[in-house]
């Protein structure tokens, strides 16, 4: 197995999906697929399979470890099987609203991932036809279709590609057929599916997680496209109805990268991989940079577009090129349309990812693009939808991220996107910096005082974010850690603003984080702190320098200044997680949040 991971698979979907046609019962296949998937929606999950000529499923609301045991999935026979983690989007979380969905007989399960917009259209017009529907989801419509397409034309694969032209909205989809327990069918729009290859046996998932370590041949799936899969062939159909014949690609990968090692969670995993992730974030193309440095520098208008923590990521891009003389804007990626007077023949836009499967930034880059502009995109997934939209593409190199909040491909983020802003000024080097993984190792051994101030905070009810220039962003990663993990409000912004507004909301008690390097803003930010504690603010300095306004001191190592968020984000990072664990909230799966969120 290689040690190195030089960029992984697609990611990123709201729910996962897995299928599996084989020489040996998929059962316990199918639930080891999904339980790797589970990041991407955990509210409900099912599986269904076809042995001695029946359709069995079995589903139900929870987690997939609370269902394989309620249920029995390992239990179920067959050779075929298709399976799903939910969350949901049309019909609230209930046993029938799991998937798979059936068709009225059973004679057609599928699963989904996406959203279909014309369900509502279509169900009424199933229904006029007699056919019953026994749950609330925009899925069931799916099942229906192809049920009547497939009495119509007894062919798998044309009945899936005559179900989704009816379809309006965006889908993934794996379609079994009682009648036939040989053949899979997948079908994709807007949203990531993959076949996996393997020795008598072929996968349909939206993940290549789902199969590492039984597989690492992997066909990606164009926009459109129908495939039929069975213990050993795919055909492949293109929107025209024409056949294409496309050949595995080989994924770097490394099974370990899946376990939790001895750590608890994922989320602790992947923030103490950082040293690691880091480093390997600089094993960078050079002629790609140097391309990337070229479309930037000629670009007529320049945005970078992000969501969540990778917009965070593309502040501190924009913060640099913009110091380096190079206009620019950050915009978050569901709202870069508005931009659109700005985006022509000669734009460029830097689209951030860590899934490279968002659909706001799926969306931007599309628009973007049909005004003429060029894409960049930075990703940590290997053929994922927005690295097939762009022009060159660098990966982030940092592996799987399974917890759902962003962690290590952040700093990893911050590492690229200073890579290309020093190539836009024309700087050669591509080493890893002298001392980056010492600082970033040193800045996780603050780990027992952050405990102790995560034991501390706890119970509180807001928390303030605060930091000048190039940490502003640093801040605001902090609070939405925070929140997405501790369930705490918290808010992140520039220290100058506070007294606008949200000095008002210091009181006695109030916990605010003051994120200070040394540096020209240093003392300013000194002043807001002192101002903050004259209210009864506790102030938690982050910096790598001690000063007396600090109720509480968590030292970070000094770096140059463009490389200081990715020490000093890892404390935060940290408090985030273990704020969560004393507030007994799951940190790898957040309430209300998935990892990847493929739905507008
Ligand atoms: C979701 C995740 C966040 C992530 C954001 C953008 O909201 O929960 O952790 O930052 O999506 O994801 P991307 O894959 O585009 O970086």
């Amino acid at each position: 197995m290689r040690a190195l991971l030089l960029g992984w698979t697609p990611s990123g979907t709201v729910c996962g999906i897995i299928g599996c046609v084989s020489d040996e019962e998929v059962a316990g296949v199918l639930l080891d697929g999904l339980k790797r998937v589970e990041y991407r929606g955990y509210d409900s999950a099912g599986m269904a399979t076809v042995s001695g000529g029946a359709m069995e499923v079995r589903k139900g609301a929870g987690r997939v470890n609370d269902i394989e045991e309620k249920m029995r999935l390992s239990s179920m026979e067959g050779k075929i099987g298709i399976a799903h983690t939910r969350w949901a989007t049309h019909g609230g979380v209930t046993d029938a609203n799991a998937h798979p969905q059936t068709s009225c007989r059973e004679q057609v399960a599928v699963v989904h991932n996406g959203i279909i917009q014309n369900y509502a259209q279509l169900k009424a017009a199933l229904m006029k036809k007699g056919h019953r529907f026994k749950s609330e989801t925009d899925t069931e419509v799916v099942a229906h279709i192809i049920e009547e397409e497939y009495k119509r034309t007894k062919d798998p694969l044309a009945a899936t590609r005559a179900a989704t032209k009816a379809l309006k909205g965006q889908y993934a989809i794996a379609v079994m057929i009682q009648e036939r327990p040989d053949v899979l069918v997948g079908a994709r729009k807007d949203a990531p599916l993959i076949v996996g290859v393997g020795d008598g046996k072929m996968f349909l998932a939206s993940d290549v997680l789902a199969f590492i370590g039984r597989t690492d041949r992997t066909i990606f799936l164009d926009n459109r496209e129908v495939v039929e899969v069975t213990r050993t062939s795919v055909r492949i159909v293109e929107p025209s109805g024409k056949e294409v014949v496309r050949r595995p690609n080989q994924v770097a990968w490394e099974l370990s990268d899946l376990s939790k090692s001895d750590y608890a969670h994922y989320t602790l995993k992947e923030i103490n991989e950082q040293p690691h992730t880091v480093s390997n974030a600089y094993l960078q193309d050079r002629e790609k940079l140097a391309e990337f440095a070229r479309m930037i520098k000629g670009a007529k208008s320049l945005f970078i577009t992000a969501s969540g923590t990778s917009y965070h990521a593309a502040l501190l891009m924009k913060f640099r090129l913009n110091e380096a003389g190079i206009m620019c804007d950050a915009v978050v990626s569901g709202e870069l349309k508005e931009h659109a007077a700005f985006l022509r023949k000669g734009s460029v836009v830097v689209a951030l990812s860590q899934s490279g499967e968002t659909a706001d930034t799926i969306e931007a880059v599309k628009v973007a693009k049909k005004r003429g502009a060029k894409v960049l995109s930075v990703v940590n997934a290997v053929g994922s939808s927005l690295a097939r939209e762009s022009e060159e593409v660098l990966l982030l190199n940092c592996g799987p991220e399974v917890g759902v909040a962003a962690t290590k491909s952040f700093t990893a983020q911050v590492v690229v996107a200073n890579m290309v802003v020093d190539a836009v000024l024309g700087m050669k080097r591509i080493r890893p910096a002298k001392g980056l993984t010492e600082a970033v190792r040193k800045a996780l051994q603050m780990e027992s005082k952050v405990v102790e101030l995560a034991k501390r905070y706890a119970d509180r009810s807001d928390f303030y974010f605060v930091a000048r220039g190039y940490e502003a962003p640093v801040a605001m990663e902090g609070a939405l850690k925070l929140k997405e993990l501790s369930y705490i409000h918290a808010e992140g912004m520039p220290a100058s603003e506070l007294k606008h507004g949200t000095l008002a909301l210091i009181e006695k008690g109030t916990p605010v984080i003051v994120v200070n390097p040394s540096g020209s803003n240093h003392a300013d930010t000194l002043s807001s702190a002192e101002e903050m504690k004259a209210r009864g603010a506790e102030v938690i300095g982050i910096s790598d320098v001690r000063d007396d306004v600090y109720t509480h001191y968590v030292q970070v190592p000094a770096l140059q200044s463009k490389l200081m968020p990715v020490v000093e984000v890892i404390p935060l990072q940290l408090l985030a997680y273990h704020m969560a664990v004393v507030r007994k909230n799951d940190p790898d799966y957040p309430r209300n949040l998935a990892k990847s969120v493929t739905v507008k």
